[in-house]
């Protein structure tokens, strides 16, 4: 790995490119520090001041991941282009000016409050931390966003763009401009196949808040997941769907979990989960047929295949269906990945229903974890779940008889169905 130490220790990480000034911080007690209380700048977009803990935070720097195509550029430019109170500067090293303006009108189409009117909303193609700290100091920017921190490079150090070395020296330099002047700072980070922020995993410590661009390309929606957050909780997620005129909020996100279909088809169910605060009913597809040869496959999407494993086992050992003969393909929808072990009931259930072809009633839906021994157990919130099942028209949910203690049934219409076992259910539902 190559490490190239700066020349000029003391200049290192000077965003004024002035030395000298550094000044000697005292020890302060508590009392003397003033409260700067909660002030955030709310973004239009809700689903970005969810995830963010309630909006930007002044002087904070915010990492936001993802693979190369998933909309990050899109994302940043068009909160850069919503934000009309602000200055906002856009510096990209990946794309002309000319392609960010195109990109940038098919955006605004969207925007019927002001459409055009994008006179705080300046933008700067350049990769020299040099230069873009000059046109900072000259623009004075309300919100500074790099498009992405892999192309800046810094001369304090002689490493190529997108190396360790230079990805932190730049985080660096921006990180004490953010703290020096109290202005927030956005950076893209392209992450590689295997998940890790590409080069820079160094990167995460150093800003406050990492978010997490994801979903499957291919599919429209996206998922905006905080990692970290030193100002918030890291469970929170928003929702877009990919438009031809950009990213589109997605504010009742059940609606798009499942499917809309004619019919009722075996093997779909429909899962109680909690993802973040927000309850969501997540569909379940999945398909038992049996191996024509070979070892049998177990395929997930958006699911653990290990978890998967382990619940086959439990039908097999503790409810008697030969499962191990059967090719097992289980879906998610929307291209979510699921990791509530509230899931396990409804996707045992739409393992069983595609295995004996017996379809479920849609108005119905489970929420409980299955443990080893094919019992049922509690799961947290399950008061949340009941209300958004009930939310969305659902005539039925069933839970573990252990999540009902702590629940008050006289308010709800729904019908909540408790049991104790994975097969009390099979024999309530497929009676
Ligand atoms: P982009 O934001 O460039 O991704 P990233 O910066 O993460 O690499 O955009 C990703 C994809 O989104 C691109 O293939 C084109 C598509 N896209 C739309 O479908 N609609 C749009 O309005 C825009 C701007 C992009
Ligand atoms: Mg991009």
């Amino acid at each position: 790995m190559e490490e190239v130490v700066s020349k000029n220790e003391n200049a290192k990480n000077d965003w004024r490119q002035e030395s000298g000034r550094s000044k000697v911080n005292k020890p302060k007690t508590l009392n003397e520090i003033e409260s700067s209380g909660e002030i955030r700048i709310s973004t239009p977009d809700q689903e970005l001041n969810r995830v963010l803990g309630g909006g930007i935070v002044p002087g904070s720097l915010v990492l936001i991941g993802g693979e190369p195509g998933i909309g990050k550029s899109t994302l940043m430019l068009q909160i850069g282009l919503a934000l009309k109170k602000a200055k906002v500067l856009y510096v990209s090293g990946e794309e002309s000016e000319q392609q960010i303006k195109m990109r940038s009108e098919r955006i605004s189409i969207n925007d019927k409050a002001s459409p055009g009117n994008h006179e705080n909303f300046y933008m700067l193609a350049e990769t020299n931390t040099k230069n873009v700290f000059l046109a900072i100091e000259s623009l004075e920017p309300d919100l500074v966003i790099i498009d992405s921190i892999q192309t800046l490079h810094s001369a304090m150090i002689d490493s190529v763009a997108g190396s360790v070395g230079q990805v932190r020296q730049c985080a660096g330099e921006l990180m004490k401009f953010a703290k020096e002047t109290n202005t927030p700072v956005f950076l893209v980070g392209h992450i590689t196949k295997d998940g890790m922020l590409a080069g820079p995993k160094v990167l995460e410590h150093m800003v406050d808040t990492v978010l997490q661009f994801e979903g499957d390309r291919h599919l429209a929606y996206r998922i905006l997941r905080t990692t970290k957050n030193r100002f918030g909780s890291t469970s929170e997620i928003g929702i877009y769907e990919m438009l031809g005129t950009g990213l589109r909020e997605v504010s009742n996100p059940s609606e798009i979990l499942i499917s809309q279909k004619d019919g009722q088809l075996s093997g779909v169910t429909i899962g109680a989960t909690i993802e973040g605060n927000r309850p969501l009913l997540i569909e379940i597809q999945s398909l038992v047929s049996p191996a024509s040869y070979g070892t049998p496959q177990r395929t997930p999407t958006g699911f653990d295949q290990k978890r998967l494993n382990m619940l086959l086992a439990v039908l097999e050992k503790r409810c008697g269906f030969r499962m191990g003969t059967q090719d097992v393909f289980v879906n998610m929808a929307g291209g979510i990945y699921v990791e509530d072990p509230a899931i396990d009931l409804a996707l045992c259930i739409s393992l069983i229903s595609s295995l004996e072809e017996i379809p479920v009633n849609d108005k119905i839906c489970f929420a409980a974890e299955v443990g080893l021994g094919g019992e049922l157990r509690a799961v947290n919130r399950i008061d949340q779940r009941i209300s958004e099942a009930e939310k969305l028209g659902f005539q039925q949910i069933y839970i573990s008889k252990y999540s009902q203690k702590t629940l008050d049934l006289k308010k709800v219409k729904i019908a909540v169905k408790s049991f104790g076992k994975l097969t009390e259910v099979f024999q309530d539902l497929f009676k």
